[in-house]
């Protein structure tokens, strides 16, 4: 086995210190700064000669900066010698810029994979990508775990055994027939026709849902816009309750609210972003730290991952 080190970016310190307690290790000794005017500074200060380093950083919100420091990491640890980079990256910023809706738009997540590999990562992992072409971006090993084994887990004790499963839109079909045969649950699935960046209208619904708790999944949630259309779409065509499913809980603005005012009894979030205020108490979390941990346990014995999914 080749010696490790993990360090812990400044994205989400909660969870690399959990993901290191569980895996036993001690987070690599590094400074990170941020200047005046705005640019990031990564020391490490221990030896990486030679070893395989783990980046653990969300490239969550402040996504840009989330980002840069990753790179900046990478670099440093590439002129420091080290031996194999990985990234590990519980939430994919920028994932869902993943094709050109026009002619004259940027595949935002392609960029970012380009960058990843010029900064000298050389292998990815990252959790609930939000497409899976994602991973063909990156030109070198790319590793996607899921959240729904640990979701399903934690939701299932407080489902009604009517629940039904339902995808907020045609993309999440296949992630919603992943929670419904976990859950032994049926499916629904609504169609929805994006208006902007920030409201979607649902257009369809097909499946049985009336009278029924519907648990809605997602693969992330950010402004909540998605999910308050589509209570909206299912209470019209009678469902009885809400309890919200997704892997990355970004929670911008006041979605926490809007859901519960929605209606929205429960939301399950993970912990790949560092969750949010929950002034109304819906909000459950969910930590993605073991599952995390057994992947780095797996990786560093360059053991297969196939057990995880
Ligand atoms: C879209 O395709 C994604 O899977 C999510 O449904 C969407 O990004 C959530 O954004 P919002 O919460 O702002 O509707």
């Amino acid at each position: 086995m080749t010696e490790y080190i993990v360090f812990a970016g400044t994205a989400n310190p909660a969870l690399a210190a959990a993901v290191t307690e569980a895996l036993g290790a001690v987070p690599g000794s590094c400074s990170v700064e941020r200047f005046p005017d705005g640019e990031t500074s990564v020391k490490v200060l221990e030896s990486v000669r030679g070893k395989d380093v783990y980046l653990l950083q969300p490239t969550c919100p402040p996504v840009n900066d989330n980002v840069m420091e990753l790179l900046v990491f990478a670099d440093a640890c590439r002129r420091a010698a080290a031996g194999r980079i990985h990234a590990v990256l519980p939430y994919y910023g920028y994932a869902r810029s993943d094709k050109r809706h026009g002619r004259r738009e940027s595949i935002t997540a392609s960029m970012v994979a380009l960058l990843m590999r010029t900064a000298g990562i050389d292998h990815v992992v990252t959790l609930d990508l939000h497409t899976d072409q994602v991973e063909g971006f990156f030109p070198g090993p790319f590793d996607t775990l899921t959240a729904v084994p640990t979701l399903c887990a934690a939701m299932r004790p407080e489902l009604p055994v009517d629940a039904v499963v339902v995808s907020p839109d045609a993309g999440r079909v296949k992630l919603a027939t992943e929670y419904a045969t976990r859950l032994d649950l049926p499916l629904a699935v609504l169609h929805k026709r994006r208006e902007s960046g920030t409201r979607t209208q649902v257009t369809h619904l097909v499946g049985e849902v009336e009278g029924r708790t519907c648990l809605i999944i997602d693969d992330m949630i950010s402004t909540g816009g998605t999910l308050v259309e589509s209570v909206s779409a299912l209470r019209d065509a009678g469902a009885a309750a809400f309890t919200v499913s997704a892997t990355h809980g970004l929670l911008l603005r006041n979605a926490v609210e809007r859901l519960a005012d929605a209606g929205v009894e429960r939301l399950f979030v993970t912990d790949s972003i560092p969750p949010r205020e929950d002034p109304r108490g819906i909000v459950r979390v969910v930590s993605v730290a073991p599952l995390l941990a057994h992947a780095l346990r797996q990786l560093v014995q360059d053991r297969s991952l196939q057990e995880l999914f």
